[in-house]
C-alpha cells in the first residue's frame, strides 16, 4: 500500500493567513493544501516513482486539465531526479483529457479525448498522472482503455484521494500525495466549472463560490 500524507477533517489554515487572488476570496472557506506543501510532497513521489519505473522508457500521460500543475511540477522533479542519479531513461510525455464532472457531483459519462496518440505506450512504462480521484470509476476506465495498448507496466499517482467511503469503488492509485476529506476542493488547477484553476493553493470552495460559479 502506497503511504500518503492525511488531511483530517477539520483540518484547514486560514485564508488569511495566506495570498488568495482578491477575486476569490470571498468564495472559499479555507486553505487545505498550501503549494509549498504539495511541491515538497511531489519531490518525494518523483523519486519513489524514479525507483520503480525509470528502468526503461517513461511515458508521463497527464490528464487535463485538472492534472496539469501536479504534472508539470510532477515531470521537473522526474526529470532532474532521472538526470542526476547516475543511470537514466528516456522519458516522453502525453495528454489526454476525461470528461467526467458537471457541476460539483458525479455524473455516468465518462469520455477519453486525445486517445488516438496512444498508441506511443507500447512497451514502455506508463504512468498515469491524475489531480484527483474520488469515485475512482474514472481511471478503472482509462486503465481498461491503456491496457489495449500493450505497456509494459502501468502505474497510476494521483496529487489527491478522496475519503469517500460510500461512494467509492474501492480503486487506490499506485502513488498518492494526500488523502483529503470528502469536500470540494479548487485551486492548483482544480476548477469548479473552469473557474479556481487560477489559485495557487488547494482550497474549499464555499457555499458563495459554489452558487456564483453555478452552470
Ligand atoms: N474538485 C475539483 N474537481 C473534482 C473534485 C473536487 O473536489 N472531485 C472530483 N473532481
Ligand atoms: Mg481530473
Amino acid at each position: 500500500m502506497a503511504g500518503y500524507i492525511k488531511i483530517e477533517d477539520d483540518q484547514t489554515f486560514s485564508k488569511q493567513m495566506f495570498c488568495i487572488p482578491q477575486h476569490y476570496e470571498d468564495y472559499l472557506e479555507s486553505v487545505m493544501i498550501p503549494k509549498g506543501l504539495i511541491l515538497n510532497r511531489t519531490e518525494r513521489l518523483a523519486r519513489d516513482i524514479c525507483r520503480d519505473l525509470c528502468h526503461g522508457p517513461l511515458v508521463a500521460l497527464c490528464c487535463l486539465k485538472g492534472g496539469y500543475q501536479f504534472f508539470s511540477h510532477l515531470s521537473e522533479f522526474i526529470i532532474n531526479y532521472n538526470g542526476t542519479s547516475g543511470h537514466s531513461v528516456p522519458f516522453s510525455i502525453d495528454f489526454i483529457r476525461l470528461k467526467s464532472y458537471e457541476n460539483d457531483g458525479s455524473t455516468n459519462d465518462v469520455k477519453i479525448i486525445g486517445g488516438d496518440d496512444l498508441s506511443s505506450v507500447k512497451g514502455k512504462n506508463v504512468l498515469i498522472v491524475e489531480d484527483i480521484i474520488d469515485t475512482g470509476k474514472t481511471m478503472k476506465k482509462l486503465l481498461e482503455v491503456i491496457s489495449q495498448f500493450k505497456p509494459a507496466q502501468v502505474k497510476v499517482v494521483s496529487m489527491l484521494v478522496k475519503r469517500t467511503p460510500l461512494r467509492s469503488s474501492s480503486y487506490r492509485p499506485d502513488y498518492i500525495g494526500f488523502e483529503i476529506p470528502d469536500k470540494f476542493v479548487v485551486g492548483y488547477a482544480l476548477d469548479y466549472n473552469e473557474y479556481f484553476r487560477d489559485l495557487n493553493h488547494i482550497c474549499i470552495i464555499n457555499k458563495e463560490g459554489i452558487e456564483k460559479y453555478r452552470t
